[in-house]
């Protein structure tokens, strides 16, 4: 099913989009052009970061977040069951063991109590060493970091906000990608702020990760172009995603996140008593990357499938 009407907000949006292309097609920097920066300061800016480190997607986001803290063989890292495949997925490709946690049946977001539960349980088995915690804000709404962040803390863990789905949600208006040490959002187009293909950014305040992630993101680029220091990747926001997401960045903040969030309470009033709607903790906000209900069994969810 369609999540977002891309054409539609296309056409709104046409005229300073084709301008913003065009700009970048007379430019022919289609690699770490003006817009690149421009787009990350705006970015750092709306979220309430020191600095934003831009990238080709949210999967790599992710696992050049690992690297930077040199998560590897040995480390236990924390993630939720019920998310999509990359949040496990990179701690893998780092060589790491994830361990899953189960999630808030209410909100679908990893709860706390289990995650202490499995901190403990890989510290009684012995073997791996619990390094890092990665909370999803699944759906839009951000986990629950008032109850998640002091048991990272208790345990001397890292915290990864996994973002991907959650850029623009709020707590007690901080918003998604403040909460992690380091957090990570993707641009995939049907997400809450899309590109025209594929992209990402990471948000950290920590100058020293910062200066690392902008390293790795380039082949482990040091002082120069072809000095490279360390084994990185090629993860770079394309220019033409940069001039794409400046426009569409400015019409979310601007418009379209409090559109969504209007949509979703007619949604909610209108299917009250009849699904199970989805739970938004107070004093929080989501961006609703997707809007889910719950329904008695599978053979009701596959007839309302059908019939919608
Ligand atoms: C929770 C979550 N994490 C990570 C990702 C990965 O983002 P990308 O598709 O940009 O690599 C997604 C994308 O669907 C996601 O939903």
């Amino acid at each position: 099913m369609q999540f977002r009407d891309l054409q539609k907000q296309y056409q709104s949006l046409k005229d300073e989009i084709d301008r913003e292309i065009q700009t970048v097609l007379d430019s022919s920097n289609y690699i770490s052009g003006s817009q690149v920066v421009e787009l990350e300061e705006q970015l750092a800016d709306y979220v309430g970061v020191k600095h934003c480190i831009s990238c080709a997607n949210g999967t790599d986001a992710l696992q050049l977040a690992l690297m930077a803290w040199n998560v590897g063989q040995g480390d236990a890292v924390f993630v939720p069951d019920f998310t999509f495949f990359s949040t496990g997925e990179v701690v893998c490709a780092c060589q790491a063991t994830p361990v899953f946690v189960d999630v808030d049946p209410a909100t679908y977001n990893m709860s706390a109590q289990s995650l202490e539960q499995a901190i403990e349980k890989v510290i009684a088995q012995g073997g791996l060493t619990p390094k890092v915690v990665i909370p999803v804000d699944l759906f839009g709404q951000p986990a629950d970091y008032d109850a998640l962040l002091p048991i990272a803390q208790k345990y001397n863990m890292f915290v990864l906000e996994d973002g991907a789905q959650g850029f623009g949600g709020s707590i007690r208006n901080k918003k998604s990608g403040t909460f992690g040490d380091i957090a990570t959002t993707s641009f995939f187009p049907a997400k809450p702020l899309g590109c025209y293909g594929d992209g990402g950014a990471i948000f950290t305040d920590n100058d020293e990760w910062a200066g690392l992630l902008r390293s790795y993101r380039i082949h482990g680029k040091g002082e120069s172009k072809y000095d490279n220091v360390r084994i990185g990747m090629n993860s770079r926001l394309d220019t033409l995603q940069a001039a794409v997401l400046k426009v569409k960045l400015k019409a979310f903040a601007e418009v379209e996140l409090d559109a969504v969030n209007r949509v979703a309470q007619q949604y909610t009033e209108g299917l009250k008593g009849q699904v199970v709607t989805p739970v938004i903790l107070q004093d929080f906000y989501s961006s609703w990357a997707q809007y889910t209900i719950q329904l008695k069994d599978s053979e009701t969810r596959n007839t309302l499938q059908q019939f919608l």
